[in-house]
């Protein structure tokens, strides 16, 4: 055991929550420990989110991390709408001003790894057995097991659980000090990563009688597609030339043709809406997943974490210095963001998904929304505005 580690900041999860944050506060001079499960391949490999706010590649830039991402982002300035049998597109920049860059979380998590072990960061990845004690002194202790085998245990002046929906920290909070909102859907997500140029120019979200689909992009030479399945599938029974054809009936328009090629990776999300406050219990703070999630359809999962540690990163470096107004108020400030997408991301999850045993008259509203929101100027500035995301 070694006893005598400290650190200022001690910090679980190395996904886009944690390591943003080590940096912010590595930038105002603050010393900061994170530890992770996983290996740093297995991190930097983890597919998942591709859209960022216009307010998220800001962020990244201000922070010193724009170089990559402005060279291989790809700035889109709308999105399609595919219904009826047609495809409307919703032009962003007309509407809003705005765009949204798609570059993918595994892109940012690189870019953040290399940026904190560059600048002399601690990392450790591979722990076992996290835990959080003495969260309610002036020094909450982390301890862990490090990839070598030994006990290590960090006194800190603040932990932040940046872990995840599955991580540790939420948990370490008294059930009773945490009020949670959820809600599950009916189906999941089946994504996969293909080594074929998209046969689309920007997103496309297709609302069809068999389920919803989503052709989404990584690179010219690389496509992201996501197809509705049933809350229980497994990925075993959807070999990859089944994905293909269910992909090419979802998407079906005449005269366009979705092009197909190996598929790189394959997995299946389940969807749940779900909301953890406060985000803060004595000197342990939560961010991100940790603390709250979305259905993926409104792409704002990895926007909300990024949001959430630009606020906090502040709001420590105020704390540490005996100021603990802005700590005070973290949890309100990030629940008004948290909100407004958790409310964005079920109205299009509910209005783009097909529910198990849907009868006409659910169909009907669904797709009298989607015309609406596809002819009217003022709904399609409504969708623009929380596609393209809320001022930091
Ligand atoms: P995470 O990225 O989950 O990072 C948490 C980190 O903590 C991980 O590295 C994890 O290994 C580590 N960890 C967990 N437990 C422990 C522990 N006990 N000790 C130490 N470390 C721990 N959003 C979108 O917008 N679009 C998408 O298509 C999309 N797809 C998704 C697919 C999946 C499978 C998942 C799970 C999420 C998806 N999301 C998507 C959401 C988006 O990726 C997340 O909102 C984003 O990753 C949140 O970042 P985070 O840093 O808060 O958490
Ligand atoms: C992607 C994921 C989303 O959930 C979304 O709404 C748009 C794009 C993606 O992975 O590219």
């Amino acid at each position: 055991m070694r006893a005598d580690m400290r650190t200022q900041v001690g910090i679980v999860g190395a996904g886009p929550a944690g390591l943003l944050l080590s940096h912010l506060l590595a930038q105002r001079g603050i010393d900061s420990v994170l530890v992770e499960s996983r290996s740093r391949e297995y991190c930097e490999a983890r597919q998942r989110a591709g859209v960022l706010e216009a307010g998220s590649v800001a962020l990244l830039r201000e922070a010193g991390l724009g170089a990559r991402l402005d060279r291989e982002g790809i700035e889109h300035g709308g999105i399609y709408l595919q219904f009826d049998g047609q495809r409307r597109h919703l032009d962003f920049r007309d509407l809003t001003g705005r765009t949204v860059t798609v570059y993918a979380q595994t892109e940012v998590v690189k870019d953040l790894i290399a940026r904190r072990l560059a600048d002399g960061g601690v990392i450790e990845f591979g722990v076992t057995a996290p835990e959080i004690a003495d969260l309610d002194s002036h020094r909450p202790v982390l301890s862990y097991t490090d990839a070598r085998g030994s006990r290590q245990e960090l006194t800190c002046e603040v932990i932040v659980g940046c872990d995840g929906f599955h991580g540790m920290s939420r948990a370490a909070i008294p059930a009773s000090a945490l009020t949670i909102r959820e809600r599950g859907y009916p189906y999941s997500w089946l994504g996969i990563l293909a080594a074929v140029p998209p046969s689309t120019d920007e997103l496309i979200y297709a609302y069809h009688e068999r389920g919803f689909a989503l052709h989404s992009l990584r690179s010219p030479l690389t496509s992201r597609l996501y197809l509705q399945v049933g809350r229980d599938e497994k990925i075993e029974e959807w070999p990859d030339e089944r994905i293909w054809d269910e992909l090419d009936r979802r998407f079906q328009l005449p005269g366009w043709t979705l092009h197909r090629g190996p598929v790189l990776d394959k997995g299946i999300t389940p969807m749940r809406s779900f909301v953890a406050a406060p985000m803060r219990h004595g000197r342990l703070f939560l961010a991100g997943d940790a603390a709250h999630i979305v259905p993926p359809t409104g792409a704002k999962g990895l926007n909300l974490a990024l949001a959430d540690v630009a606020v906090l990163a502040p709001a420590l470096d105020q704390l540490l210095h005996g100021d603990s107004s802005l700590a005070g108020a973290y949890s309100d400030t990030c629940l008004r963001r948290i909100w407004r997408s958790t409310h964005f991301s079920w109205w299009m999850t509910t209005m783009l998904h097909r529910k198990p045993g849907a009868d006409d008259m659910e169909t009907e509203l669904q797709l009298a929304q989607l015309r609406y929101v596809t002819a009217s100027r003022a709904a399609a500035t409504s969708l623009a505005e929380n596609y393209t995301g809320y001022p930091t």
